[in-house]
């Protein structure tokens, strides 16, 4: 995540850069900072922690902008991924005469300083940032010229990235490039002033018209111009500040839903090649002398870990359990030091989760914690932690953080089988290709949006749902059932397709609703022999699948995909639309539904 403001104009420039960085605060809160540059000055203020901790580090200072003189600034608040969050690391970064503030992942950043640093650059912290702004200098050292110096600097940056530079050797410019990541900007209401922000939200109330940059689109401001590398369209900005935080959407959870696909596309940043999956933060050994692997979750990743038990065991070709983290505290249970002890958890701080894993590290097992929240509970306790890049979550019912923590356990299953030498590099490969079509599986259709709105009315009373599927599909039912149930208030059930005709098909009837989880890939065969059977007694039926199925009362048919895991991410976006829109119907708050926590830090 991280968020990103800019500023030209001849009003309090601090002021602005730290309002607009409050409004992006839920982005990340490791640390912030501003850089302001008036006549031949630049002020720099850092502070770590969240944005009050920099107003007040301004506030303190002796620092006084010339308000009736022009100015411009940029400012940055963090969410780290590359270096612990200290001042030397938060943003902006410095070279010898230019700053700048960047959001999201420079790929290649390891051979661009090693190169920088054979030509002399002295690099201060352990960002990839910091490499943009000595490649920005480095070129113009030779050329003198502010604008070639950063088309040939973002020609050589690979991942994504929203750029703001300033440099001294330009005092009215600000130079941006969007890839990836996102930016807006905006002419304020008096002319001569142009605001830059990774949402809207910091522009509300101070500009009138904005172009929400697209990919690829770079270009260079100053107080009377706006140039652009390519067209690009203006709109009126809302004027409602609710509105803008959340994007545009209804709800967190709607805007978290919609999120998905650009979040993954963070999760795996960095961790993938064509040929390799790497995870910087896991021992390459880790996986020697394992002879089991043990998961401990709660709630929603509880259900991520289940579906991490199936890749795990298949792929590493190790004995895979998991369990629910309250019941596991209390059994007294036998671990083994051969044990690799993995606890997910989106807060970091759920308290049961958190004490599993005290009792798996005091027992001397190599531990890791899956987690969105970085500097939690869980990641100062577990040896080794992956993030899983999220960014904030604020709907209580858990969408985005799911969805990152399957794909992120299924990468390191992939990893595992390779340090064990278990999979071939064949299958390797054709594994990350996959995993790379996952944002564009993820993507939420209108049609399907729509589908799923219309058949809410229908699914509103009744005696209950049983969500049901084979394998992974299992779990994704659990996790469909919970979302609804979380929401919507009714009752429904998670169950294992083939289980059903074990008890729970006795209350087949018109009244009771089967969410069927159909895909392609995986026993396709076999769930429709479930599904039939409980047709034939006269359930109501809703299935998801990419093939049609005539036996269907309600038929939502997803993309078709060529692995199942794909088809996985597809029915997950059904599952989620699904629940809000029925919920939306009953007239529920989608974001605080009743008796639940975001984080339980209770047993
Ligand atoms: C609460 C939340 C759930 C979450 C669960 C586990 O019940 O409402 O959405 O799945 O806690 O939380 P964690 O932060 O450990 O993933």
């Amino acid at each position: 995540m991280c968020g990103i403001v800019g500023y030209i104009g001849n009003k309090n420039t601090s002021e602005i850069l730290v309002d607009g960085l409050k409004e992006l605060e839920y982005r990340g809160y490791d640390s912030a900072g501003i850089a302001i540059l008036q006549d031949d000055k630049i002020e720099v203020f850092k502070a770590l922690g969240k944005i009050k901790n920099l107003a007040t580090k301004v506030d303190d200072s002796k620092f006084k902008i010339q308000n009736s003189k022009f100015s411009i600034g940029i400012g940055h608040t963090r969410w780290a991924t590359h270096g612990k969050p200290t001042e030397l690391n938060a943003h902006p970064h410095l070279g010898e005469y230019s700053y700048v503030v960047h959001n999201g992942i420079i790929e290649n950043y390891k051979e661009l300083k090693e190169e920088l640093q054979n030509a002399g650059h002295k690099f201060v912290s352990q960002t990839d940032t910091e490499v943009i702004v000595h490649l920005f200098e480095f070129y113009f050292n030779q050329n003198n010229d502010a604008d070639l110096s950063f088309a040939q600097t973002i020609k050589r940056l690979e991942g994504a990235y929203s750029i703001l530079l300033i440099t001294k050797s330009q005092k009215d410019k600000i130079f941006f490039m969007k890839h990836g990541s996102p930016m807006a900007i905006a002419k304020g209401k008096n002319d001569d002033e142009i605001f830059f922000a990774s949402s809207d939200a910091p522009l509300i109330g101070y500009a009138s018209d904005v172009v929400y940059l697209e990919d690829g689109v770079s270009g260079v401001a100053t107080s009377s111009s706006l140039t652009f590398s390519t067209d690009v369209s203006w709109t009126t900005l809302p004027d409602s500040k609710q509105f803008a935080q959340k994007d545009g959407y209804r709800f967190f959870m709607e805007k978290e839903i919609y999120e998905q696909s650009d979040v993954i596309t963070d999760s795996m940043m960095g961790r993938i090649t064509d040929e390799e999956i790497i995870f910087d933060e896991i021992d390459s050994n880790i996986i020697n002398g394992i002879n089991e692997i043990k998961i401990c979750a709660c709630g929603t990743s509880y259900h991520a870990g289940l579906t991490a038990s199936y890749l795990f065991e298949r792929l590493t070709k190790v004995r895979c359990s998991i369990e629910i983290a309250s019941e596991f505290r209390y059994k007294e249970p036998l671990l083994n030091k051969d044990t690799l002890f993995i606890v997910i958890s989106q807060s970091g701080e759920t308290a049961d989760t958190l004490e599993a894993l005290k009792m798996a590290k005091d027992a001397g097992l190599k531990t890791i914690v899956v987690c969105n929240v970085d500097n939690s509970s869980m990641t100062r306790v577990a040896d080794t932690t992956i993030l899983t890049r999220a960014g904030i979550e604020k709907g209580v019912a858990s969408t985005k953080a799911f969805s990152t923590q399957t794909v992120i356990l299924w990468m390191m299953a992939l990893a595992f089988a390779k340090q064990k030498n278990v999979i071939s590099q064949e299958k390797l490969k054709s594994e990350i290709k996959t995993l790379r079509e996952i944002p564009n599986s993820l993507k939420v259709e209108d049609s399907i949006h729509e589908k799923c709105r219309r058949l809410s009315k229908r699914y509103l009373h009744g005696h209950g749902f049983f969500f049901i599927g084979r394998d992974v599909f299992f779990p994704l039912a659990l996790e469909g059932a919970l979302k609804l149930k979380e929401i919507s208030y009714l009752h429904a059930e998670g169950y294992p397709a083939g289980e059903m005709k074990h008890g729970p098909i006795a209350l087949a009837d018109p009244e009771l609703f089967t969410i069927a989880l159909m895909p392609q890939h995986l026993h396709y065969d076999k769930i429709k022999s479930n599904v039939e059977e409980l047709s034939a007694r006269d359930s109501t039926i809703c299935a998801i699948s990419p093939l049609d199925f005539d036996l269907a009362d309600d038929f939502i048919k997803t993309k078709p995909a060529n692995h199942y895991m794909l088809e996985f991410f597809e029915m997950l976006i059904v599952l989620q639309i699904f629940s809000m829109e029925i919920t939306v119907r009953l007239g529920n708050d989608v974001d605080m539904p009743r008796n639940l926590a975001k984080s339980v830090t209770v047993e």
